[in-house]
Protein backbone atom coordinates (compact mmCIF):
# COMPACT_ATOMS: atom_id res chain seq x y z
CA UNK A 1 0.00 0.00 0.00
CA UNK A 2 0.97 3.42 -0.51
CA UNK A 3 1.42 5.93 2.10
CA UNK A 4 -0.03 9.21 1.65
CA UNK A 5 2.58 11.13 2.91
CA UNK A 6 4.06 13.11 0.45
CA UNK A 7 8.12 13.98 1.15
CA UNK A 8 6.76 17.77 0.81
CA UNK A 9 5.17 16.97 4.35
CA UNK A 10 8.51 17.14 5.93
CA UNK A 11 10.84 19.53 3.92
CA UNK A 12 8.47 22.55 2.94
CA UNK A 13 8.43 25.63 5.64
CA UNK A 14 4.97 26.37 4.00
CA UNK A 15 3.30 22.90 5.22
CA UNK A 16 5.18 23.36 8.89
CA UNK A 17 3.13 27.33 9.03
CA UNK A 18 -0.23 25.60 8.35
CA UNK A 19 0.52 22.35 10.66
CA UNK A 20 1.40 25.58 13.04
CA UNK A 21 -1.49 26.95 12.68
CA UNK A 22 -4.21 24.31 11.75
CA UNK A 23 -3.11 21.68 13.97
CA UNK A 24 -0.58 23.09 16.88
CA UNK A 25 -2.63 26.27 17.78
CA UNK A 26 -5.80 23.79 17.83
CA UNK A 27 -4.90 20.96 20.42
CA UNK A 28 -4.39 20.94 24.12
CA UNK A 29 -0.38 20.75 24.21
CA UNK A 30 1.84 19.21 27.00
CA UNK A 31 2.85 22.33 28.67
CA UNK A 32 4.83 21.22 31.50
CA UNK A 33 4.35 19.17 35.22
CA UNK A 34 2.38 20.81 37.74
CA UNK A 35 5.40 19.88 40.42
CA UNK A 36 7.52 22.60 39.03
CA UNK A 37 4.93 25.01 39.79
CA UNK A 38 3.69 23.84 43.04
CA UNK A 39 4.55 27.22 45.03
CA UNK A 40 3.35 30.67 45.09
CA UNK A 41 5.62 32.57 42.42
CA UNK A 42 6.77 29.85 40.79
CA UNK A 43 6.77 29.76 37.42
CA UNK A 44 7.85 28.20 33.86
CA UNK A 45 8.20 29.05 29.90
CA UNK A 46 7.74 27.27 27.26
CA UNK A 47 7.34 28.18 23.54
CA UNK A 48 4.27 26.32 22.48
CA UNK A 49 3.51 26.15 18.88
CA UNK A 50 6.09 29.47 18.33
CA UNK A 51 4.32 31.35 21.08
CA UNK A 52 6.04 32.29 24.02
CA UNK A 53 4.15 31.06 27.05
CA UNK A 54 4.98 31.33 31.04
CA UNK A 55 2.83 29.48 33.28
CA UNK A 56 2.83 31.34 36.74
CA UNK A 57 1.27 30.35 40.26
CA UNK A 58 -0.51 33.00 42.07
CA UNK A 59 -0.76 31.99 45.23
CA UNK A 60 -2.09 28.94 44.23
CA UNK A 61 -4.02 29.31 40.95
CA UNK A 62 -1.94 28.87 37.80
CA UNK A 63 -2.28 30.71 34.50
CA UNK A 64 -0.62 30.90 31.71
CA UNK A 65 -0.07 34.02 29.55
CA UNK A 66 1.89 34.86 26.30
CA UNK A 67 5.62 35.91 27.59
CA UNK A 68 5.39 39.29 26.41
CA UNK A 69 5.96 42.15 28.22
CA UNK A 70 3.01 45.16 26.61
CA UNK A 71 6.18 47.48 26.97
CA UNK A 72 8.76 46.83 24.85
CA UNK A 73 8.37 42.84 24.28
CA UNK A 74 10.69 41.63 26.95
CA UNK A 75 10.05 38.33 28.12
CA UNK A 76 8.82 38.71 31.38
CA UNK A 77 9.98 35.42 32.88
CA UNK A 78 12.95 34.37 31.50
CA UNK A 79 14.70 30.17 31.88
CA UNK A 80 13.05 26.75 32.05
CA UNK A 81 11.60 27.79 35.34
CA UNK A 82 11.92 29.12 38.93
CA UNK A 83 10.39 31.59 41.55
CA UNK A 84 9.92 35.20 40.66
CA UNK A 85 6.79 37.55 40.78
CA UNK A 86 5.56 38.17 37.27
CA UNK A 87 7.64 41.81 36.69
CA UNK A 88 8.90 42.53 33.73
CA UNK A 89 12.58 42.78 34.15
CA UNK A 90 13.48 45.20 31.67
CA UNK A 91 11.31 48.89 33.19
CA UNK A 92 9.54 46.34 36.18
CA UNK A 93 5.81 46.81 34.66
CA UNK A 94 3.86 43.88 36.84
CA UNK A 95 1.12 42.03 36.24
CA UNK A 96 -1.80 40.44 38.38
CA UNK A 97 -3.78 37.18 38.19
CA UNK A 98 -5.56 38.38 35.41
CA UNK A 99 -2.58 39.52 33.23
CA UNK A 100 -3.70 43.04 33.70
CA UNK A 101 -0.81 45.48 34.59
CA UNK A 102 -0.63 45.84 38.42
CA UNK A 103 2.19 48.37 38.38
CA UNK A 104 4.02 50.70 36.47
CA UNK A 105 6.88 52.63 38.38
CA UNK A 106 6.72 56.57 37.50
CA UNK A 107 3.90 56.03 35.28
CA UNK A 108 2.54 59.60 35.60
CA UNK A 109 5.89 61.03 35.48
CA UNK A 110 7.32 58.86 32.53
CA UNK A 111 4.36 57.33 30.72
CA UNK A 112 1.55 60.18 31.24
CA UNK A 113 -1.44 56.97 30.05
CA UNK A 114 -4.63 58.01 30.70
CA UNK A 115 -7.02 55.26 32.06
CA UNK A 116 -8.34 54.15 29.00
CA UNK A 117 -4.82 53.03 27.78
CA UNK A 118 -3.94 52.00 31.08
CA UNK A 119 -6.94 49.54 31.36
CA UNK A 120 -6.24 48.04 27.67
CA UNK A 121 -3.34 46.66 28.67
CA UNK A 122 -3.78 43.01 29.29
CA UNK A 123 -1.52 39.89 28.82
CA UNK A 124 -3.13 37.28 26.26
CA UNK A 125 -4.08 34.21 28.26
CA UNK A 126 -4.48 31.19 27.28
CA UNK A 127 -6.41 28.00 28.48
CA UNK A 128 -4.63 26.26 30.97
CA UNK A 129 -5.93 22.18 32.44
CA UNK A 130 -4.20 20.05 34.92
CA UNK A 131 -4.66 16.66 34.36
CA UNK A 132 -3.19 14.61 37.49
CA UNK A 133 0.28 16.17 37.59
CA UNK A 134 0.12 17.19 33.77
CA UNK A 135 -0.22 20.16 32.43
CA UNK A 136 -1.58 21.14 29.05
CA UNK A 137 -2.42 24.56 27.04
CA UNK A 138 -4.37 25.47 24.32
CA UNK A 139 -3.37 28.56 22.20
CA UNK A 140 -6.92 28.61 20.55
CA UNK A 141 -9.23 31.86 21.63
CA UNK A 142 -12.49 28.94 21.52
CA UNK A 143 -10.24 25.77 22.80
CA UNK A 144 -12.02 22.34 22.60
CA UNK A 145 -13.18 20.47 25.41
CA UNK A 146 -9.95 18.39 26.29
CA UNK A 147 -12.80 15.72 26.38
CA UNK A 148 -13.02 16.07 22.89
CA UNK A 149 -9.38 16.16 21.77
CA UNK A 150 -8.55 12.17 24.48
CA UNK A 151 -10.99 9.85 25.06
CA UNK A 152 -12.25 9.37 28.68
CA UNK A 153 -10.06 5.88 29.45
CA UNK A 154 -6.97 7.75 27.82
CA UNK A 155 -7.41 10.83 30.87
CA UNK A 156 -8.60 9.07 33.45
CA UNK A 157 -5.23 6.69 33.24
CA UNK A 158 -3.23 9.55 32.80
CA UNK A 159 -4.34 11.10 35.60
CA UNK A 160 -4.60 7.74 37.61
CA UNK A 161 -1.01 7.36 36.81
CA UNK A 162 0.42 11.00 37.29
CA UNK A 163 -0.77 11.32 40.27
CA UNK A 164 1.57 8.91 41.32
CA UNK A 165 5.18 10.82 39.60
CA UNK A 166 7.63 11.84 42.45
CA UNK A 167 8.79 15.19 42.34
CA UNK A 168 12.00 15.06 42.05
CA UNK A 169 12.50 15.17 37.94
CA UNK A 170 15.66 15.20 35.35
CA UNK A 171 14.85 16.65 32.29
CA UNK A 172 16.84 16.64 29.11
CA UNK A 173 16.62 18.35 25.54
CA UNK A 174 18.18 16.77 22.16
CA UNK A 175 17.95 18.80 19.75
CA UNK A 176 17.54 16.66 16.39
CA UNK A 177 17.24 17.18 12.45
CA UNK A 178 14.36 15.85 11.73
CA UNK A 179 10.38 16.51 11.05
CA UNK A 180 8.13 15.94 14.43
CA UNK A 181 5.79 13.64 12.20
CA UNK A 182 8.79 11.15 11.83
CA UNK A 183 9.12 10.64 15.30
CA UNK A 184 5.14 9.90 16.15
CA UNK A 185 5.18 7.36 12.79
CA UNK A 186 8.03 5.61 14.89
CA UNK A 187 6.60 5.34 17.84
CA UNK A 188 3.39 4.02 16.40
CA UNK A 189 5.91 1.43 14.74
CA UNK A 190 7.11 -1.38 17.13
CA UNK A 191 8.40 -3.25 14.41
CA UNK A 192 11.75 -1.42 14.32
CA UNK A 193 12.53 -1.95 18.26
CA UNK A 194 14.43 -5.43 16.61
CA UNK A 195 16.50 -3.49 14.07
CA UNK A 196 17.43 -0.26 15.70
CA UNK A 197 17.45 -1.38 19.68
CA UNK A 198 18.80 -4.95 19.19
CA UNK A 199 21.15 -4.63 21.80
CA UNK A 200 18.97 -2.15 24.27
CA UNK A 201 15.33 -1.99 24.29
CA UNK A 202 14.40 -4.85 21.80
CA UNK A 203 16.55 -7.15 24.36
CA UNK A 204 14.66 -6.35 27.39
CA UNK A 205 11.31 -6.50 26.22
CA UNK A 206 9.90 -8.65 23.08
CA UNK A 207 6.81 -6.85 21.27
CA UNK A 208 4.44 -9.42 19.55
CA UNK A 209 4.21 -9.50 15.55
CA UNK A 210 1.25 -9.04 14.39
CA UNK A 211 -0.80 -7.26 12.23
CA UNK A 212 -4.33 -6.28 13.48
CA UNK A 213 -7.16 -6.83 10.60
CA UNK A 214 -9.35 -3.66 12.41
CA UNK A 215 -9.24 -0.71 10.27
CA UNK A 216 -7.07 -2.19 7.42
CA UNK A 217 -10.02 -1.29 4.98
CA UNK A 218 -11.52 1.89 6.66
CA UNK A 219 -7.85 3.31 6.53
CA UNK A 220 -7.47 2.80 2.68
CA UNK A 221 -10.57 4.76 1.84
CA UNK A 222 -11.20 8.77 2.26
CA UNK A 223 -12.43 10.32 5.63
CA UNK A 224 -16.08 11.43 5.09
CA UNK A 225 -17.29 13.31 7.84
CA UNK A 226 -15.31 16.14 7.16
CA UNK A 227 -17.10 18.42 10.00
CA UNK A 228 -14.85 20.16 12.76
CA UNK A 229 -17.01 17.83 15.39
CA UNK A 230 -15.86 14.96 12.30
CA UNK A 231 -12.39 15.55 12.11
CA UNK A 232 -11.74 15.85 16.25
CA UNK A 233 -13.58 12.49 16.81
CA UNK A 234 -11.05 10.41 14.24
CA UNK A 235 -8.18 13.00 15.97
CA UNK A 236 -9.51 11.11 19.32
CA UNK A 237 -8.24 8.09 17.85
CA UNK A 238 -4.94 8.78 17.43
CA UNK A 239 -4.23 8.85 21.08
CA UNK A 240 -4.34 5.56 23.37
CA UNK A 241 -3.05 4.47 26.66
CA UNK A 242 -2.07 0.82 28.17
CA UNK A 243 -0.15 -1.82 28.53
CA UNK A 244 1.50 -2.54 24.71
CA UNK A 245 1.71 -6.20 23.62
CA UNK A 246 5.15 -7.35 24.78
CA UNK A 247 6.93 -9.86 27.04
CA UNK A 248 10.29 -9.38 28.97
CA UNK A 249 13.12 -11.25 28.12
CA UNK A 250 14.08 -11.53 32.43
CA UNK A 251 12.05 -10.60 35.48
CA UNK A 252 13.88 -7.36 36.85
CA UNK A 253 14.06 -5.77 40.07
CA UNK A 254 16.25 -3.03 41.20
CA UNK A 255 16.93 -2.01 44.74
CA UNK A 256 15.55 1.19 44.38
CA UNK A 257 12.22 -0.14 43.30
CA UNK A 258 11.83 -1.01 47.11
CA UNK A 259 12.12 2.86 47.71
CA UNK A 260 9.05 4.24 45.71
CA UNK A 261 5.18 3.69 45.42
CA UNK A 262 4.72 2.21 42.24
CA UNK A 263 1.53 3.18 40.25
CA UNK A 264 0.74 -0.87 39.01
CA UNK A 265 3.86 -2.54 40.51
CA UNK A 266 4.05 -5.31 37.84
CA UNK A 267 5.79 -6.27 35.16
CA UNK A 268 4.37 -4.05 31.87
CA UNK A 269 4.99 -1.92 29.10
CA UNK A 270 2.96 1.11 29.83
CA UNK A 271 2.72 3.87 27.20
CA UNK A 272 0.51 6.67 26.55
CA UNK A 273 0.65 8.13 22.84
CA UNK A 274 -0.78 11.42 22.78
CA UNK A 275 -1.40 13.20 19.66
CA UNK A 276 0.30 15.56 18.31
CA UNK A 277 3.86 15.17 19.92
CA UNK A 278 3.53 13.59 23.69
CA UNK A 279 5.00 10.63 24.64
CA UNK A 280 5.19 9.03 28.18
CA UNK A 281 6.10 5.79 28.98
CA UNK A 282 6.87 3.18 31.68
CA UNK A 283 9.05 0.22 30.89
CA UNK A 284 9.02 -1.24 34.65
CA UNK A 285 5.45 -1.84 35.47
CA UNK A 286 5.11 1.70 36.99
CA UNK A 287 7.76 2.47 39.25
CA UNK A 288 9.60 4.87 37.09
CA UNK A 289 8.40 7.20 33.82
CA UNK A 290 9.73 9.00 31.13
CA UNK A 291 7.95 11.98 29.40
CA UNK A 292 9.01 12.67 25.82
CA UNK A 293 7.80 16.22 24.47
CA UNK A 294 8.36 16.10 20.56
CA UNK A 295 8.62 20.45 19.63
CA UNK A 296 8.12 21.13 16.21
CA UNK A 297 10.99 24.09 15.63
CA UNK A 298 11.42 23.90 11.96
CA UNK A 299 10.19 21.35 9.29
CA UNK A 300 14.07 19.80 9.59
CA UNK A 301 14.13 20.35 13.44
CA UNK A 302 12.41 19.00 16.43
CA UNK A 303 13.47 19.58 20.03
CA UNK A 304 13.06 16.14 21.81
CA UNK A 305 12.40 17.42 25.66
CA UNK A 306 12.84 14.23 28.15
CA UNK A 307 11.85 14.33 31.91
CA UNK A 308 12.48 11.48 34.13
CA UNK A 309 11.35 10.51 37.27
CA UNK A 310 10.42 7.73 39.53
CA UNK A 311 6.77 6.99 41.21
CA UNK A 312 6.48 8.86 44.32
CA UNK A 313 9.25 7.87 46.88
CA UNK A 314 8.34 6.54 50.08
CA UNK A 315 10.36 8.91 51.80
CA UNK A 316 14.15 10.47 50.32
CA UNK A 317 16.86 8.39 49.99
CA UNK A 318 20.72 9.48 49.37
CA UNK A 319 20.75 7.73 45.87
CA UNK A 320 17.75 8.71 44.25
CA UNK A 321 19.25 11.29 41.90
CA UNK A 322 21.60 8.78 40.94
CA UNK A 323 18.52 6.26 39.76
CA UNK A 324 17.62 9.46 37.96
CA UNK A 325 20.52 9.76 36.26
CA UNK A 326 20.94 6.00 35.42
CA UNK A 327 17.81 6.18 33.89
CA UNK A 328 18.76 9.35 31.43
CA UNK A 329 22.15 7.16 30.61
CA UNK A 330 19.87 4.08 29.40
CA UNK A 331 16.96 5.93 27.60
CA UNK A 332 20.28 8.12 25.79
CA UNK A 333 21.32 4.91 24.05
CA UNK A 334 17.89 4.33 23.11
CA UNK A 335 16.97 7.48 22.27
CA UNK A 336 20.11 8.36 20.64
CA UNK A 337 19.10 4.95 18.70
CA UNK A 338 16.03 6.55 17.40
CA UNK A 339 17.02 9.98 16.59
CA UNK A 340 20.04 8.59 14.76
CA UNK A 341 17.67 6.51 12.18
CA UNK A 342 15.13 9.53 11.82
CA UNK A 343 18.05 11.81 11.00
CA UNK A 344 18.73 9.84 8.35
CA UNK A 345 15.44 9.01 6.95
CA UNK A 346 15.48 12.92 7.22
CA UNK A 347 18.13 13.62 5.48
CA UNK A 348 17.91 11.08 2.14
CA UNK A 349 14.54 13.26 1.84
CA UNK A 350 14.09 15.53 -1.44
CA UNK A 351 10.87 16.60 -3.17
CA UNK A 352 11.03 14.00 -5.78
CA UNK A 353 11.73 11.26 -3.22
CA UNK A 354 9.71 7.87 -4.11
CA UNK A 355 6.50 7.89 -1.67
CA UNK A 356 6.75 5.48 1.26
CA UNK A 357 4.96 2.12 1.25
CA UNK A 358 2.78 0.09 3.88
CA UNK A 359 1.88 -2.66 5.18
CA UNK A 360 -0.77 -3.77 7.09
CA UNK A 361 0.77 -3.64 10.62
CA UNK A 362 0.83 0.19 9.79
CA UNK A 363 -2.60 1.01 9.78
CA UNK A 364 -2.30 3.28 12.99
CA UNK A 365 -0.04 5.35 10.62
CA UNK A 366 -2.41 5.27 7.79
CA UNK A 367 -5.03 6.37 9.95
CA UNK A 368 -3.09 9.25 11.43
CA UNK A 369 -1.91 10.35 7.99
CA UNK A 370 -5.40 10.08 6.12
CA UNK A 371 -7.04 12.77 8.94
CA UNK A 372 -3.49 14.79 8.32
CA UNK A 373 -3.44 14.99 4.70
CA UNK A 374 -7.14 15.88 4.50
CA UNK A 375 -6.65 18.66 7.02
CA UNK A 376 -3.17 19.53 4.90
CA UNK A 377 -5.23 19.67 1.81
CA UNK A 378 -9.00 21.28 2.57
CA UNK A 379 -10.11 24.21 3.71
CA UNK A 380 -11.83 22.22 6.62
CA UNK A 381 -10.60 22.48 10.33
CA UNK A 382 -10.60 20.81 13.53
S1 LIG B 1 9.75 45.94 28.32
FE1 LIG B 1 8.69 45.25 30.03
S2 LIG B 1 8.65 46.94 31.33
FE2 LIG B 1 9.64 47.68 29.55
FE1 LIG C 1 12.63 3.29 18.99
Amino acid sequence: MQSRMHPKYYLSQEIFDREQAKIFRKVWLFAGLASLVSENNSYLTRKIAGVPVVIQNFKGELKAFENICLHRSAPLQQGFCGRRALVCPYHAWSYDSSGAVRQIPDCDALYRFNDGERQSLKLREFALQQVGSLLFINLSSDPMPLETQFSDKFIKLLEDSSKQYDTEVMFTTWHASFNWKLVYENLRDLNHVRYIHPKSLGQALKFQKHASDIFIDEAAGPLTDLSPAGLRTEMRRFSQAGAEDAEYAQARHYAWMDMVEPWRGTDGYYNWLAYPNLHIASGTGGYSFSIENHVPVSPGKTDVEIYYFTAKKKQPYATSHQVLLSHMHYSKKVVGEDIAILEAVQSALHPDAPMPSQGAYETQNRLVERWYTTLMETGHEI
